[in-house]
This record gives C-alpha cells, sequence and structure tokens, in this order.
C-alpha cells in the first residue's frame, strides 16, 4: 500500500465518521476498509438508548463489506474524536471485540491504520500486534493458512 493511499483510506474514515450517531458518548468514530478487490467499505459507530446493542464503527464497515460479497481484506483505517470530552483525546484504537471480529476474516499482517481526529497522523500496526495470541478459525476448523 502506498502512503497517498493510506491517506485516502483515513480521509474515508474520517468522512464516515462524520455521518456516526452517537448521542450517548459523544464519541464520533469512523472507519474505512479495503477489501483485496480493491473496493472500500466505510463504516461508523450507531449507538442505542440501551446501550448493550451499540455497533463499532469497524464492524459497520465489515458487515456492508460482508454483505457485499468481500472475504478479504487488506487494510482499515479507524479514527475518531470526543466531542464531550474533547480534552480526552487520543486515538480510538480498536475495541477487544473488533479485534476478535477482524481476527475472523483477516490475516494476521492485516493492517490497522489508527488515525488522529483530525485525520492529519496514524499510527500503522497489525492485526497480531493488536491481538497477540489471538483464538481464530483455525482453532476451530484446524486451518492452516493464517
Ligand atoms: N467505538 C467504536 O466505534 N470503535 C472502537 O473501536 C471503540 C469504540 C465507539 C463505540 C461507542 O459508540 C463509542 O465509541 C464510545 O465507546
Amino acid at each position: 500500500m502506498t502512503e497517498k493511499e493510506k491517506r485516502d483510506l483515513v480521509l474515508r474514515a474520517r468522512e464516515a465518521m462524520l455521518l456516526a450517531y452517537a448521542p450517548y458518548s459523544g464519541c464520533r468514530v469512523g472507519a474505512a476498509l479495503l477489501a483485496e478487490s480493491g473496493k472500500i467499505y466505510t463504516g461508523f459507530n450507531i449507538e442505542n438508548a440501551s446501550f448493550t446493542p451499540t455497533v463499532c464503527a469497524e464492524r459497520s464497515a465489515f458487515i456492508r463489506a460482508l454483505h457485499e460479497g468481500e472475504r478479504k481484506f487488506s487494510a482499515l483505517a479507524v479514527i475518531g474524536e470526543n466531542t464531550v470530552l474533547p480534552e480526552a483525546g487520543g486515538l480510538f484504537y480498536p475495541c477487544g471485540v473488533c479485534r476478535q471480529f477482524m481476527r475472523e476474516f483477516c490475516p494476521l499482517d492485516f493492517t490497522i491504520l489508527v488515525a488522529d481526529s483530525a485525520g492529519e497522523r496514524f499510527e500503522e500496526m497489525t492485526l497480531d500486534a493488536l491481538l497477540p495470541h489471538g483464538f481464530g478459525p483455525e482453532n476451530v476448523k484446524g486451518e492452516k493458512s493464517k
């Protein structure tokens, strides 16, 4: 992936972030998922008055892509901003549930870009770094492909 492609993915995530439905936390999060097909699928967090049904931006993006028949993925950009407590600042690293969700569909070297709220800078990491010693499909189905 070129630097320009990475920056573009972050910008797509930022556009999605602006559409987030986050009336309870005030944390707007956006994600942009690059499939191996070359298509990009975006998602944002969707909160709920009952809290538990809340869906993160990352899983929103994956679910859209999976519905379109995509099964292989190359990279994900994540970006967030806390509109209630901006001083909380920091980066929105994927939550544990999203890391496990990705483990189902992505290789260990899957690229994750975690951007600052302006989308100007990002950290790059692998899924393996975010979910070491993870439990994946090969542990259930005996696949050696990961
Ligand atoms: N959130 C995400 O969308 N992705 C993450 O990986 C971290 C958390 C959302 C969920 C909730 O709507 C808000 O951020 C505050 O937790």
